[in-house]
């Protein structure tokens, strides 16, 4: 595994939209054990592809040490089914360090994206878990949690 250099708010990276991955090939899943190395090492709970330069729609998530009940995840062309109720947390950004901010998100949603064995699933999200889901996703489209605060 290797560490990536994470890209800092004002890389035009950050803002641009990612693609679909076409096949979970040998490199998709090894850009993910490298996002996963990289997301521990900064102690982050969610790190999307293009923070690390891949315009990709791949994230990674462990929001364990806030909801031992979740698990790590790796969601790659993720798509929100479902969102209801609304609820506003306080977020932070590898990307953006030293920022942190209040920003509503929905309460649950429902996600369905391949995992990194390229397997479709579905995945009922509530807490922490459906707030980092939302935020990385965002990422995807190359929407920083900046830009949602005060909305
Ligand atoms: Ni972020």
């Amino acid at each position: 595994m290797a560490l990536l250099e994470i890209k800092l708010f004002g890389c035009p990276t950050l803002r641009r939209k990612t693609e679909p991955v076409p096949e979970v090939s040998a490199e998709v899943k090894t850009l993910t054990d490298n996002m996963y190395e990289t997301m521990y090492e900064a102690e982050g709970i969610g790190l999307a592809a293009p923070q690390v330069g891949v315009l990709q729609q791949v994230l990674v998530m462990d929001v364990t040490p806030q909801d031992p009940s979740s698990t790590p995840m790796v969601l790659i062309n993720p798509e929100i089914l479902e969102a209801d109720g609304q609820v506003s947390g306080e977020e932070g950004c590898l990307s953006i360090p030293g920022v942190a901010g209040d920003v509503k998100r929905a309460e649950h949603v429902c996600i369905r994206a391949l995992d990194r064995d390229g397997q479709q699933v579905e995945l009922p999200l509530s807490g922490i878990a459906a707030r980092v889901a939302q935020h990385e996703i965002d990422h995807l489209d190359g929407i920083l949690f900046v830009d949602r605060l005060g909305a």
